[in-house]
This record gives C-alpha cells, sequence and structure tokens, in this order.
C-alpha cells in the first residue's frame, strides 16, 4: 500500500498547529505557533485572543508544515482537523481553514477528537508499518490504560482497536479543576508567571518535597461491581449497565489550590510574592534563571511540595486503576506528561508492578498537529470521512 501523507491542524486552545505526517508514523514537520506571550499577562487562556490569533498564525503555519515536509497542499492525501474539545471560537478557526483547503483541493476531510491525539502521540513514535501497509506496536498489549492528563483534562480511558477502529471507555476523570490547571493556578498564585506546569516542573527538584503536607482529595465511589442482582436502589437498567462499566477513578484538584492559598497566607508570603510578580513583569523573557534568583527557599520547598503531592496522586490512582481493569500497557499523554517527575513517578512505580508504561517526547506531549494527523491516519485507512456540514464540538466526548 502507498504511503499516504496526512496534513492535520490543531487549533483547540492556544498553540496554532500544522504537521505533515507520513502513514501514522512518520513526523515530516510539527509547527507549533504558541500564543503563551498574548495570554501571558493575563495568566491564563483569553477565549477571544485565542481566536484572533489562530487567524493570525493558521495561513503562514500550515504553509511552513508543508515546505519542511517538502510537501505542497496537492501533494498531500488528506486534511485533519481537531474537531473538540476545546475553546469553541479556537476551534471554528482551524475546522474553518481546514474546510477551506478540503474543498478547494477536493481532499477528503478527517475529524479528531483532540484527546484521541493525545493518546495517538505516543502511538506515533512507537508503531512501526508492517509490509501489507497496516501499522503495529511491537510490544502493544491490550486492554491499554491512557491517563491524559493536561491543562484541560485528566481523564483515564480503557483503548481497544479492531481493524484500525479505536475505541475508548471512560473510567474516571477529574471532578473539578484538571492537572494542568492546578499547576497553572498554583504557578499564577506564587507570582512564578505562566504557564506554572513548565516552570513548577523546573524549581521542584530544587525544594524539599516533604516540607509541606498536602491532602489530595480522595474519591469515594460505590464500586458499582459490587451490586448484587435484585439490588433495588438500582433498576434493572441501570444495575446492568453498572455490571457491564466497573469502577470509576476519579480525581479532583481544587482543594490542593486552595490548600497552597492557606499556606500563603497563614505564611504571609504575599509580600514576597507580589514583589516577585512585579519583578518578573519587568523582564521582557523572564528565564529559569531570573525566577530562581526570585525565589526563596521556602517557596522552593512549598514549590516542590506541591509537585510531589500531585504526582503521587496522579500514579496512585492511575495504577489502582489499571489493577482494578487488568490493564497490560499504560499510556500517559498530554502537556502534563512532560513533567519530568510524573515520568520518572510513573516508570519507577508502573516498573515494580511489570506494566509497560508509554508517553510520547516531551515536544509531543503537549498540544501540536502531529498527534492529529497521526489519530487521523486508522480513519483514513476506513475511510472516516467527514462531510463539509460537521461542526466543532467544544465539549466532545472521546469514545
Ligand atoms: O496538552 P496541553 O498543551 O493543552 C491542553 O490540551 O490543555 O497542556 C497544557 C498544560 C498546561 O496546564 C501546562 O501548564 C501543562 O500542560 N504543562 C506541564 C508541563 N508542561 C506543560 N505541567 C507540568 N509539567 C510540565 N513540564
Ligand atoms: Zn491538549
Amino acid at each position: 500500500m502507498p504511503d499516504a501523507y496526512i496534513l492535520g491542524i490543531e487549533s483547540s486552545c492556544d498553540e496554532t498547529g500544522a504537521a505533515v505526517v507520513r502513514s501514522g508514523q512518520g513526523v515530516l514537520s510539527n509547527i507549533v505557533a504558541s500564543q503563551i506571550a498574548t495570554h501571558q499577562p493575563y495568566g491564563g487562556v483569553v477565549p477571544e485572543l485565542a481566536s484572533r490569533e489562530h487567524l493570525r498564525a493558521i495561513v503562514p503555519v500550515v504553509r511552513q508544515a508543508l515546505a519542511d515536509a517538502g510537501q505542497t497542499y496537492q501533494s498531500v492525501d488528506a486534511i485533519a482537523v481537531t474537531q473538540g474539545p476545546g475553546l469553541a471560537g479556537a476551534l471554528l478557526v482551524g475546522i474553518s481553514y481546514a474546510k477551506a483547503l478540503a474543498f478547494a483541493l477536493e481532499k477528503p476531510l478527517i475529524a479528531v477528537n483532540h484527546l484521541e491525539g493525545h493518546i495517538h502521540a505516543v502511538l506515533l513514535e512507537q508503531q512501526r508499518q508492517s509490509e501489507n501497509g497496516g501499522l503495529y506496536f511491537p510490544v502493544l498489549d491490550f486492554p491499554v490504560l491512557a491517563l491524559v492528563v493536561s491543562g484541560g483534562h485528566t481523564h483515564l480511558y480503557l483503548a481497544q482497536v479492531q481493524e484500525n477502529l479505536w475505541t475508548y471507555r471512560n473510567i474516571g476523570h477529574t471532578r473539578d479543576d484538571a492537572a494542568g490547571e492546578a499547576f497553572d493556578k498554583v504557578g499564577k498564585l506564587l507570582g512564578l508567571g505562566y504557564p506554572g506546569g513548565p516552570i513548577i516542573d523546573r524549581l521542584a527538584p530544587l525544594g524539599d518535597p516533604e516540607a509541606v503536607k498536602f491532602q489530595i482529595a480522595q474519591i469515594k465511589h460505590r464500586d458499582r461491581r459490587d451490586h448484587k442482582l435484585g439490588d433495588r436502589t438500582l433498576g434493572d437498567h441501570a444495575q446492568h449497565r453498572a455490571e457491564e462499566d466497573g469502577p470509576q477513578f476519579d480525581f479532583s484538584y481544587s482543594g490542593i489550590k486552595t490548600a497552597v492559598l492557606r499556606y500563603v497566607e497563614t505564611e504571609k508570603l504575599k509580600p514576597a510574592i507580589e514583589a516577585r510578580r512585579q519583578a518578573l513583569a519587568g523582564i521582557e523573557t523572564p528565564t529559569l534563571e531570573d525566577i530562581r534568583g526570585l525565589s526563596d527557599r521556602q517557596l522552593l520547598n512549598l514549590v516542590a511540595s506541591f509537585q510531589r503531592s500531585m504526582v503521587d496522586d496522579l500514579v496512585v490512582k492511575t495504577l489502582t486503576a489499571a489493577r482494578a481493569y487488568d490493564v497490560r500497557t499504560l499510556f500517559v499523554s498530554g502537556g502534563v506528561a512532560a513533567n519530568r517527575e510524573l515520568r520518572a513517578t510513573f516508570e519507577r512505580e508502573a516498573g515494580l508492578e511489570g506494566l509497560p508504561v508509554f508517553f510520547p517526547s516531551r515536544a509531543l506531549s503537549t498540544d501540536n498537529a502531529a498527534m492529529i494527523a497521526a489519530a487521523a491516519f486508522p480513519k483514513f485507512l476506513r475511510r472516516e470521512f467527514v462531510a463539509m456540514d460537521f461542526c466543532a464540538d467544544a465539549g466532545m466526548a472521546l469514545r
């Protein structure tokens, strides 16, 4: 089977991405225009500004991705675009442009769920093409449990594939803040700049992770497998579904953010935080050295303790779910999967249980379009194309 070249387009949040991927596993180009500088003064993504920045960036970013891949608009075989979840206005920019290209070039159009993209970022770098053109993952054993942990999501999915049809079952999600959101809010709260995740990642090794004790909410679930036949509290249908569904493993990260705030108040850290915020605002692009120079031991200990609590909670809950569902392989992806301590802890703890764990490279952990083009490839093989009237789905679920 000849190679298929897919142009991927991603615009769900604050990165405008375009990439060309060959047959789901060869990244020929991957361009990401980040809007961090635009949103930095606000300490978070401003949806209206994000849409405008996508509009500005989309044409040059796609042009650059094609040029870097040695491809042209005419030479690619299909166009893939993120349908959701994400910011509606931001998604519409990528979708409108992808539709215009597909229409003008008479190419098939493929709609991709952003979360499926994050999962396929793992496959993209691990799988190989077989002689008959299909893809195989040298050591992939099912069922796979995928933790997608980003600024918008902390979700656990059981993933299966049959004849290039990937299906997903959600067995856990955050009840409030996503893990990346907690990193970013704590970063903002401590006057460290935006986004907090990568900064905390770099500062944490400089502090003592045992210095401050944080408790993360443990969500109690009725283990739905415990329901016996004839349980009157559930209707027949609900009971059948519950037995089929198995237990749920949810997360909650808004409490730890409040706990950090309380610590800041009790320890009277506000003046130092405000001084740091102002000093950093005066530097055009603060480096890690700048931030480090403005951080004292107590701050470094606080950051290290926060990160340790987050990492431990993510790893413990994911491995508990892995055991409950007897999974054979673990994937960890999404922006927070770039975190060094999270990777090291997953590798160590999953290793102790003999469970293989895979991550995308750090560059492909955060939002990019190569993952969208990669997730589109099995759909391309199945000829799963969308009609020209398909629309953005800001709250799109992954199934
Ligand atoms: O996947 P992503 O680029 O966008 C979403 O889909 O949300 O994830 C962005 C999130 C942000 O919250 C950012 O702070 C976090 O991922 N992040 C990190 C690291 N790099 C990015 N969090 C912790 N450690 C990192 N190294
Ligand atoms: Zn993402």
